[in-house]
């Protein structure tokens, strides 16, 4: 059996090659829109889909995962490692994001023709060297968008890509055989741009950031980071409309 990944002894979460191509079988073509090439290519950009200024916020000093639970910044719950990116610091439903979640929808709803229920957000720090494993997300993320909102990566580095692979094309219904594979697709985002894409449907990952070079002639003690945000909703007549609110929690 293949040794489980751990960081500071917490088991990560993972899924195999596998996993994440039967997930994907099962799942693909599940939830049409009225943007053609949103169904296609199962993800689609947008240029300039939020001010990155109001969404902007510096590099926490804490590691892990943030649970906001009210409008008030100082009390939250905290896990001491993020199970799916190792090393970063993630924080749900943090408040400074409350507003931009349901304005994002409003835009969402217009790209794809169809109405949506906010299901939940969170934004996650990445570092040099943490990669964002192949994954496929639950259902509460059935129409995600992520966000570039800030890096201190240099110009040279900062065009870090978001991969996604587009749908298989079948050959027919039953999905017996794959006619067309899909491809693996690279996304770059400047800050305030956007990718929706299809989170319970698409594979998608990140390979590991990576680290500036350091000047051996100058101490350099940054901390590169780079800071996301993803929103996820549902359709509303769709058959994940009861993760609104995300109270279904899977
Ligand atoms: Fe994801």
């Amino acid at each position: 059996m293949a040794e489980k990944a751990t960081y500071q002894g917490v088991e990560l979460i993972r899924q195999t090659e596998l996993e994440v191509r039967t997930i994907e079988r099962e799942r693909s073509g599940t939830s049409w829109t009225r943007n053609e090439k949103y169904d296609k290519d199962g993800y689609y950009v947008v240029k300039d889909l939020y001010n990155p200024e109001e969404l902007y916020h510096p590099l926490p000093r804490e590691r892990g995962l943030l649970r906001y639970r009210s409008r008030d910044v100082s009390r939250y719950d905290h896990e001491p490692v993020e199970r799916q990116v190792g090393g970063s610091l993630s924080r749900y439903s943090h408040p400074q994001y409350l507003r931009a979640h349901n304005a994002v929808r409003k835009k969402i709803e217009k790209i794809i023709g169809r109405k949506l229920y906010n299901t939940y957000f969170y934004d996650r720090f990445y570092l040099s060297g943490q990669d964002l494993d192949k994954h496929i997300d639950r259902a509460a993320c059935e129409i995600s968008v992520s966000i570039h909102i800030s890096t201190n990566l240099p110009d040279n580095l900062k065009d870090w890509p978001f991969k996604i692979k587009t749908p298989d094309v079948y050959t027919d219904k039953k999905k017996s055989s794959i006619l067309v594979p899909g491809e693996e697709h690279s996304v770059v985002l400047n800050p305030g741009d956007g990718v929706i894409y299809k989170g319970h449907e698409r594979p998608h990952w990140r390979d590991a950031m990576p680290f500036p070079k350091k000047k051996w002639f100058r101490k350099d003690t940054t901390e590169y980071y780079y800071h996301q945000i993803f929103f996820h909703y549902v359709l509303q007549d769709g058959k994940h409309a009861h993760c609104a609110w995300d109270k279904a929690q899977q």
